[in-house]
């Protein structure tokens, strides 16, 4: 099964198993993963699973949607050119390993 690292600000992290066709936003919160929220269930309608994608995964990700962009616009945190909505990242194979950075705030 593909695993997702999350990094803390502090530079702490945790390493869960990521289930095919889950989102990241769901494998944090069904962890119970301080620091993502996903507050509207994962429809890219309110920006709280905000992560900073590791600059060596983040051209393996599809192009993000209109709507991802837009919501990436109303992050609580500084938005990078690695932002993306963890809700947003479907896991497969190919992401086994991927590192996302969880911003200092979601609100
Ligand atoms: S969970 Fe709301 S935008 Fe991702």
């Amino acid at each position: 099964m593909p695993t997702i690292r999350f990094i803390h600000p502090d530079g702490s992290s945790r390493e869960f198993d990521a289930p095919v066709g889950s989102s990241a936003m769901q494998v944090a919160t069904g962890a119970g993963l301080h620091g993502v929220i996903g507050e509207c269930g994962g429809s890219a309608m309110c920006a709280t699973c905000h992560v900073y994608v590791d600059e060596a995964w983040i051209d393996r990700l599809p192009t993000p949607l209109p709507n991802e962009l837009e919501m990436l616009e109303c992050t609580a945190s500084e938005r990078l050119t690695t932002s993306r909505l963890s809700c947003q990242i479907k896991m497969s194979a190919g992401l086994d390993g991927i590192v996302l950075r969880v911003p200092a705030t979601q609100q």
